[in-house]
């Protein structure tokens, strides 16, 4: 049986798998490139849309050390149990290629990506606000024209430092926002409008997911995610109890049928009093 992405741990949900297959589906060229690979569960979604003349770049710490003790106390907090080679193990369980691997802080990205190159960047890398700036502004220069880039953890109670960096941008740095999930904040330098409108085309289509519109300061700002499925034994398990609740009802006015003035207990009391007391 072939290997499934569920398999892979990871942060990388139904819905933004459904929404990185969508903006990645776009026609126009360009490379690929995420900050933040972790085991691999993203980047080996990414890795299916690369086109032939295209470069996907990862960049990950790994299991080497983080250029500050704030970056050091996240990862080896959260991915302790990271290798390059685990990533590199179940990358090549979905791909016959690995992609360029960049093993090193995020801060070093600008040395291997050139400038205008990429349709699609995902920053996944530090949470800390310093390194998301950092990446905020590197993802404004690999990106070419209408580039996407996708902010994960955007609005965590743990995460403030992304929180701040990504609404910085937005406010100072002209980065526009197409969608929100509950995770990520899908955005672009370049026609949001456009986006938006094609998006929401895809969306009257697409039965498992729901969205809204929102507005963020007069511009409309897309909100989605994945319908839930009732799972199958929750129905049957819903069925069942409403059965038993019809049968214990009709049990209930039988019994009280029974129990008013001249119905069958109440007439059986009396004709048991009358003979006891004919006797004595
Ligand atoms: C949340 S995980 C990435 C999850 C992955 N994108 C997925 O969806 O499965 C964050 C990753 O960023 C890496 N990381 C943390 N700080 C970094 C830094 N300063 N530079 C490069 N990578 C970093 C960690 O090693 C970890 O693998």
């Amino acid at each position: 049986m072939p290997p499934s992405l569920e398999q892979i741990p990871g942060w990388f949900w139904p819905a933004d798998q459904r929404l990185f297959d969508w903006f990645l589906s776009d026609e126009r060229p360009g490379d690929l490139l995420e900050l933040g690979v972790y085991m691999g569960k993203s980047a080996v979604l990414i890795g299916r849309h690369l086109r032939r003349g295209e470069r996907f770049t990862v960049c990950d710490l790994f299991e080497s050390d983080a250029p500050d003790a704030a970056n050091d106390a996240e990862t080896s907090r959260s991915y302790s149990t990271l290798t390059r080679r685990r990533f590199e193990e179940n990358y090549l369980a979905f791909h016959d290629a690995l992609p360029d691997v960049v093993h090193g802080p995020t801060s070093e990205i600008l040395a291997h990506v050139k400038p205008d190159s990429c349709r699609f960047v995902h920053v996944d890398a530090s949470h800390l606000y310093a390194h998301v700036r950092e990446d905020v502004l590197s993802a404004r220069t690999v990106l070419g024209e209408d580039g996407v880039v996708v902010f994960d953890d955007y609005r965590s109670e743990h995460t403030p430092g992304v929180s701040l960096a990504v609404w910085e941008a937005v406010a100072n740095l002209g980065l526009a926002p197409i969608c929100v999930s509950t995770q990520k904040l899908y955005a672009t330098w370049g026609d949001a409008a456009g986006y938006q409108a094609r998006l929401l085309a895809w969306l009257s289509t697409a039965e498992d997911m729901w969205h809204t519109v929102d507005e963020l300061d007069a511009r409309p700002l897309v909100r989605v995610n994945v319908r839930k499925k009732k799972a199958a034994s929750d129905v049957a398990e819903l069925r069942k109890v409403a059965a038993e609740l019809k049968r214990t009802s009709a049990e209930l006015k039988k019994t009280a049928a029974d129990l008013r003035a001249g119905g069958p207990v109440v007439r059986r009391a009396l004709r048991w009093t009358r003979r006891i007391v004919g006797r004595s």
